[in-house]
């Protein structure tokens, strides 16, 4: 890269260890990231990938609530989970670490210090909202109510997920307790504030410096600022986080969007005694990797700590993706509505690049976009198997057939073979440029198009037809596809870094780096290569169904569980209920009524007599199936028209969360016309 900076720092949003990791977060940042990083190492790049869990805030403690465990345990949990799966997947960070660990709290605690010492914070005696039930002050996501920017009643007091803003909890209309439902009381306490009002005018110069940044990252910072900066405490009156290292905050941790970005630095400090350079000294970049909802915290609110601290390089760049749905709806963990990457993992085992290419075509990068199975499977089919598969597997099964697996000589070119040449060494700058900009589905793109280049010269010059002929000129033909496929080889790692290894292993390559990308002599005249396996095999519709299955299964759930229990009705007296006539009745014959979809037509014995009754159950009886069924049958009800029938009574039924009926008959057999009382 030809900027002024000799090494990269790269860090990936810390996961609050709250639950396990899912497509969304792979998409918002740890993908991009990752193949952001690969890059720069192929390219000899010095470059440390930070990372690690976010164990403290709220997130954690209300998900102890929810699982009836400790927050320690939630932490410990999360944190191996999170782990073992970013690792299983290829995201290849230098450091896994966590907020929990001693030298995080050191660090953090140290920096806090610094500032105190500086005089940097404010000391402020405020009304905060306190919940008398659970006996805790409420903050950040320990309180929800209607956001005063956009009225989402959703808001959490530090933020509003749906219109990005930030917040106090005193903004909030109607705010409540997520820990009790209460309403809140004020109650005063005190915190330490840091003044961003006072700062504004150093970071308006820093985000002004920065145009380059991504337009929706920049819009963003522009509107924030616009909106005038105002102070922001960093401590709370908690229990779970790093403690406020002074003797009058007992009680009192960090707030953790204080500590939490400086966990960056922390996990630096764990792997390697060199830290230093990769956060002090000035020709370091500093690359932020993360979500569209960290953006205030990483482009305003740390940068401003680091300011303040003066020791530090602030994000030279912070590119932030958008959000990733899942088939039209928004992923959610507490809905369970996700595809998390554990169970991708056990379901499709080793086939890890897949998900990679398909999260990275179709990345957020400038706005939301959907992730549905129908296009991971065409994806795969069309793309992978198709384009990519196909050339590699034509090259490698041509290059045995004629010539014993060795590679050949290029000799006595064509035109059309020097213009595949020429195209083919233009990519390693091409793709290298995209990834510079951050621009990685543009890059995947052009990955592909080296491959279809790769398909469309074998197309046209269709060696298979002239083997006999022509060996001297197939020979050409296969010698300038395997360059090719060397070249994908060298160019996919970022991206598809599984698919890399295994085309290197099939050239019989060791792997080499970028610089000595678009060359033609990456596999010499004479080299022997290995086997032809295949890389990519077509994903049938059973194993979609199957995943369809998965997420239909967890909608339902999910709307059991949320069914709002109906509230009680007025009290009646015992002579209100006597005035119903409930008789047991017997089923003695059912049809459906013709041109409905619910409506069932009954003959029922009611020990008083046979009569015709009309009731809304198809869904959920066969008519067949029911002869002889006893019910519950309300016998006074006064008779009404449905559909031309005249239905005399009504019989009862219960309903389940889902919505599902089931008609109410008695444990044993009880004589037709018996008082149900
Ligand atoms: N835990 C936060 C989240 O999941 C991200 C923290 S990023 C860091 O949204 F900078 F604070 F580490
Ligand atoms: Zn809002």
């Amino acid at each position: 890269m030809e900027d002024q900076f000799k090494r990269t720092t790269v860090t990936a949003a810390l996961p609050y260890a709250n639950g396990p990791v899912h497509i969304g977060h792979l998409a918002g940042c740890y993908l991009p990231a990752d193949i952001y990083v690969r890059y720069l190492r192929s390219k000899g790049k010095d470059v440390k990938f930070i990372c690690g869990s976010d164990e403290h805030g709220a997130a954690i403690s209300i998900r102890a609530k929810k699982e009836g465990i400790t927050s320690q345990q939630v932490i410990d949990k999360y944190h191996k989970m999170m782990g073992d799966a970013f690792k299983d997947f290829g995201i290849s960070f230098d450091i896994y670490a966590r907020t929990s660990s001693p030298t995080h709290h050191a660090t953090a605690s140290e920096f806090f210090t610094n500032l105190y010492q500086k005089n940097i914070f404010t000391e402020e005696v405020t009304e905060q909202y306190f919940d008398e039930q659970a006996n805790q002050f409420l903050a950040d996501r320990y309180i929800v109510g209607t956001c005063p920017n956009c009225n989402n009643e959703n808001a959490y007091g530090d933020q509003c997920e749906n219109c990005g803003s930030t917040l106090n909890a005193t903004d909030l209309i109607n705010p409540h307790s997520t820990l009790s439902g209460a309403v809140p009381i004020l109650k005063t306490t005190k915190n330490w504030f840091l003044p961003l009002d006072k700062m504004q005018g150093d970071i308006d110069n820093y985000i002004n410096s920065h145009k380059d940044w991504k337009a929706n990252v920049f819009g963003q910072c522009k509107s924030w600022l616009n909106q005038g900066l105002q102070p922001r405490a960093m401590t709370r009156d908690l229990d779970w986080g790093v403690k406020v290292p002074l003797k009058e905050a007992e009680g009192k941790v960090l707030y953790v969007w204080f500590d939490a970005p400086i966990g960056y630095i922390s996990a630096t400090k764990e792997l390697t005694p060199d830290w230093e350079k990769y956060w002090i000294s000035k020709d370091t970049k500093l690359v932020h990797f993360i979500g569209k909802d960290n953006i205030v915290f990483h482009c305003i609110i740390f940068p401003a700590i680091l300011m303040a601290h003066g020791d530090y390089i602030l994000p030279e760049n912070v590119p932030a993706n958008e959000f990733l749905n899942l088939e039209g709806d928004k992923i959610s963990t507490s809905r369970n509505w996700a595809v998390w990457l554990h169970e991708y993992l056990q379901d499709f085992a080793g086939k890890q690049d897949i998900l990679r290419y398909v999260l990275c075509a179709n990345a957020p990068e400038t706005k939301d976009n959907d992730f549905t199975w129908k296009d991971f499977q065409a994806r795969n089919n069309n793309e992978l198997v198709a384009i990519f598969g196909n050339f590699i597997n034509r090259v490698m099964v041509l290059s045995h057939k004629y010539f014993d697996g060795k590679a050949g000589e290029i000799k006595d070119c064509t035109p059309y073979d020097l213009a595949v040449l020429a195209e083919m060494q233009a990519y390693p700058e091409k793709i290298a440029k995209s990834i510079e900009q951050y621009r990685f589905r543009e890059a995947l793109v052009e990955l592909m198009n080296l491959a279809r280049l790769g398909n469309k010269y074998l197309a046209d010059t269709e060696p298979w037809k002239i083997s006999k002929e022509e060996p001297q000129r197939v020979e050409t033909i296969l010698a300038i596809s395997l360059q090719i496929a060397a070249n994908l080889a060298i160019l996919s790692e970022p991206f598809l870094p599984f698919t890399s290894k295994s085309l290197f292993e099939q050239l019989n390559l060791a792997s080499s780096n970028w610089n000595t990308a678009g060359a033609s002599n990456l596999i010499p005249a004479g080299h022997q290569l290995g086997a032809a396996t295949l890389l990519f095999a077509k994903i049938e519709d059973e194993k979609m169904d199957a995943q369809l299955e998965k997420l239909k299964a967890s909608k339902k759930e999910n709307e059991q569980a949320n069914h709002q229990m109906e509230a009680q009705k007025p009290l009646i007296t015992f002579d209100d209920f006597s005035k119903n006539d409930m008789r047991v009745g017997t089923i003695i014959a059912a049809e459906r009524v013709p041109k409905t979809k619910n409506l069932l037509k009954m003959t029922i014995d009611t020990g008083i007599d046979q009569r015709t009754v009309v009731s809304g159950i198809a869904a959920y009886y066969e008519p067949e199936n029911i002869i002889g069924q006893q019910v519950t049958i309300l016998v006074n009800l006064a008779p009404r028209d449905i559909k031309g029938i005249t239905s005399e009574g009504m019989i009862l039924m219960a309903e389940n969360a889902d919505g599902s009926l089931a008609f109410i008959a008695p444990t044993k057999a009880i004589s037709n016309g018996g008082n149900v009382k």
